[in-house]
């Protein structure tokens, strides 16, 4: 069974200000987040792919891992220390919070009460105003989950909080409607691989 790796981007200079959206650089935080995943990568596809393989003929080595990004720029600036291939989606881009983009959620529960609210109470189905809802990120994700288990090779998908909140609840099997509080922490990847039963899953803090 072949692994799939799932991680937000590393630290963005909007997420150290507690910005929604945007296309924001990654801060010196979020760069050695980039150096940690690649190096982690490099060695957890080795000792998979041996355990997985016969004495001397691993299932799979490090280069066989294919890397998916975001076409925003924190992701692919993630994807930079890793020597794999590399393809940048669309469909994976953050949700997008229309009007919203750019504010702090304070702001928006000063400046626009309506939109705090309404979304509060039904984060799932809200969609921002000129923006997309969760319900919306799961319709797009649909062509890219066909492709992911069309894939043979272990996968790193490196996209951002929204949009790796469907992929996880598609993957391990989570009714839809309770994406939008499932803990994807920064600097963390998720390994999940398929079983008989569904995924096994372990998280790797990987840090600074
Ligand atoms: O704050 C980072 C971020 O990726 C934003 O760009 C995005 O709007 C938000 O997380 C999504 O999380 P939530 O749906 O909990 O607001």
């Amino acid at each position: 069974p072949r692994p799939i790796w799932l991680t937000r981007h590393g630290e963005s200079i909007f997420n150290q200000q507690g910005l929604l959206g945007g296309d924001a650089d990654l801060s010196p935080h979020g760069e050695a987040y980039a150096r940690n995943l690649a190096a982690f990568i490099r060695g957890r596809a080795r000792e998979l792919g041996e355990a997985s393989g016969m004495p001397g003929e691993p299932a799979w080595i490090p280069d066989d891992v294919v890397v998916w990004t975001s076409s925003l720029r924190r992701t692919m600036q993630t994807s930079r220390p890793l020597t794999q291939r590399s393809i940048s989606w669309r469909a994976l881009d953050e949700i997008d919070a229309g009007v919203c983009e750019g504010m702090t959620y304070d702001e928006i529960r000063l400046k626009m009460p309506h939109v705090f609210e309404a979304r509060s109470a039904d984060k799932f189905r809200y969609r921002y105003p000129r923006g997309e809802s969760y319900e919306d990120v799961i319709q797009r994700l649909d062509p890219l989950i066909i492709e992911l288990e069309r894939q043979r090779s272990p996968m790193l998908v490196i996209a951002h909080q929204a949009v790796l909140r469907a992929l996880y609840a598609y993957l391990m099997d989570k009714p839809p409607h309770t994406c939008p509080s499932l803990p994807i922490p920064l600097h963390t990847v998720i390994e999940l691989i398929p079983t008989a039963y569904g995924c096994e899953e372990r998280r790797f803090q990987l840090g600074p």
